[in-house]
């Protein structure tokens, strides 16, 4: 029995392949590399020992995808290819609903034609809407500000209808908060391409030179500093709440959503701290206007997760700060 993990070579996809291998599972990856290099995969190879059958294929493909899923006795899938940029999705709204829902229907179209019942989805904290309360429950208002979000909120109704016609059929909506961070090997971790969007990203490449200085977005928001505060995770129990989900799919029948995130929240500035603390480095950085979209707190209650997974974040701030510092000054220029 395998597990099929779509977007496998990723940045979450690669951590999640190598919590699964290490826990006994055989993956096979579908990635068609549109945002990752498969020189992820072939560095968990070398952290695992063991050989990931892959494949540079889109997931829309579906005959290929049912090909795949008969030749590697696949049981489950973990669906993480998607296209994630905000500001790119503004732009090209087509381009993004194309890819991140046809993508989904066709890998449950494959599912469906092959017996496949369970899947694990990778869904976003941005799919609750501006007007809820901190911390976030899963039953939080739901909706969106942008088509990528859209396609998170989309996609999560396409897959509950699914399940609702297949009443065993198991999936499992993961709501991701701010994952960061990287393997504390420093070998496998996150490679943005072009300039990127997400903080920790940002102060990373402004440590190793690659950027002059982090803009910080606003700091006129009603939090302790100002500056805007979310739930920072490391990918690594990112990684590991999915070999949890992949478990917990084996209990349960029907389709639910549920929150992936620490629990606390820390601001802009508390992050510049911690990273500055934890690697003893200086990160210049300019208090800019506020980002359109963004808005002052967002933190999650996992308490759902820990009830129904048996899972919770266990990495601390300065392990977050680390691991990320640890990443990109032995990877410069990520995998290229
Ligand atoms: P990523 O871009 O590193 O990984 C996604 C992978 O999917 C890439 O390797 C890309 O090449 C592949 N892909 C895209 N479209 C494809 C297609 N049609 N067929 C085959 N492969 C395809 O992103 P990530 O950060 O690892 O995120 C994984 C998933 O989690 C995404 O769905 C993303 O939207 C979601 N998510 C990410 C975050 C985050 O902050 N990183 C937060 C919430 C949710
Ligand atoms: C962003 C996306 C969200 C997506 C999430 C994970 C927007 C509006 N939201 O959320 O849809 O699900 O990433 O991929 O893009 N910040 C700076 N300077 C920077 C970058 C960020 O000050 O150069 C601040 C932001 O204003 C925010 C915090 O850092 O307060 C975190 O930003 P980011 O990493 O982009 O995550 P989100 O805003 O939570």
């Amino acid at each position: 029995m395998s597990i099929l993990i779509t977007g496998g070579a990723g940045y979450i996809g690669s951590h999640t392949c190598l919590c699964l291998i290490e826990k006994g599972y055989d993956v096979v990856v579908i990635d068609n590399l549109d945002n990752a290099s498969d020189e992820s995969l072939k560095r968990v190879t070398r952290l695992t020992g063991k050989e990931i059958p892959f494949y540079e294929e889109d997931v829309r493909n579906t005959d290929k995808v049912i090909e795949i899923i008969g030749k590697h006795n696949v049981d489950s899938v973990i669906h993480f290819a998607g296209l994630k940029a905000v500001g790119e999705s503004v732009a090209k709204p087509l381009m993004y609903y194309e890819n991140n829902l046809v993508s989904t229907v066709h890998l449950a179209e494959a599912m469906e034609k092959t017996g496949v019942k369970k899947l694990i989805f990778s869904s976003s904290a941005t799919v609750y809407s501006q007007n809820n309360i901190v911390p976030l429950t899963e039953e939080g208002n739901l909706g969106c500000t942008n088509p990528y979000g859209w396609t998170k909120l989309m996609n999560e109704q396409i897959l509950r209808d699914a399940a609702k016609a297949h009443p065993d059929w198991s999936i499992v909506l993961l709501r991701y908060f701010n994952p960061v961070g990287a393997h504390e090997s420093g070998t496998i971790g996150e490679d943005p391409s072009g300039t990127p969007n997400n903080l920790m990203p940002y102060v990373s490449q402004t440590a190793v030179g690659r950027r002059d200085h982090l803009t910080v977005y606003g700091d006129d928001y009603d939090t302790h500093d100002g500056t805007g505060v979310r739930d920072y995770i490391h990918v690594m129990d990112l990684a590991m709440g999915h070999v949890a989900a992949v478990e917990y799919a084996s209990r349960f029948n029907g389709c639910d959503a549920i929150n992936l995130g620490t629990g606390v929240g820390y601001s802009v500035l508390d992050m510049v701290k911690a990273f500055e603390k934890a690697n003893g480095l200086k990160i210049p950085y300019v208090i800019g206007p506020r980002r359109p979209g963004d808005i002052a707190t967002v933190y999650s209650n996992p308490e759902k997760a820990a009830r129904l997974l048996g899972w919770k974040a266990e990495r601390t701030l300065e392990d977050m700060c680390r691991d990320q510092w640890n990443w990109q000054k032995n990877n410069p220029n990520g995998y290229r």
